[in-house]
């Protein structure tokens, strides 16, 4: 289990540690993005999908789509799930509607699509509101597939 804690002091350094993490990411990939309202998810997700080719203004909420799929470099899936109330609420989703197996694959609010993941990378970011401009992230991971980027950051 690798794990890193980053203090994200200003917007600016939210946007260089995503571009960054896109930078070692890779298809199939997992991330989970984990937090309360306001504390920088769907900005991180911004970022992220910028470095992978994505215009930052084609990334908005999934809030109440539930589901954006974005076309650059890869296939990006940006899945919100705070609407969900119950976990079988999931039931109706086919798999490849929820993972991008050829692509990345970005779920805020993910509590309930655990119990969907079977074996693949995933990597958890955990967001906390600091103060109005400062966010913490807890990046954590049980893959070594993330590795190089966890020694990067
Ligand atoms: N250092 C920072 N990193 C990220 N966001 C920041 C930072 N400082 C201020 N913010 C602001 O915090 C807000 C974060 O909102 P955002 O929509 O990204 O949160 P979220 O976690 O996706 O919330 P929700 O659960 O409602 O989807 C934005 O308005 C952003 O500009
Ligand atoms: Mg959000």
């Amino acid at each position: 289990m690798s794990k890193l804690i980053l203090e994200l002091n200003s917007l600016e350094i939210t946007d260089v540690v995503a571009r960054k993490t896109a930078a070692h990411l890779f298809p199939g990939a997992v991330l989970l993005f984990w937090g309360n309202m306001g504390a920088g998810k769907t900005t991180f997700a911004k970022s992220l999908c910028a470095g992978l080719g994505i215009p930052h203004e084609t990334v908005i909420s999934p809030t109440y789509t539930m589901v954006n799929i974005y076309s650059g470099k890869w296939t990006i899936l940006h899945v919100d799930l705070f609407r969900l109330t119950a976990p079988e609420q999931l039931d109706d989703f086919d798999r490849e509607d929820l993972f991008a197996d050829d692509g990345i694959t970005l779920v805020e609010w993910p509590e309930f699509i655990t119990d969907h993941l079977t074996d693949e990378p995933v990597l958890n970011l955990y967001f906390k509101t600091v103060s109005e401009y400062q966010r913490q992230l807890i990046i954590k991971s049980e893959f070594d597939d993330f590795d190089t980027l966890l020694k990067t950051l």
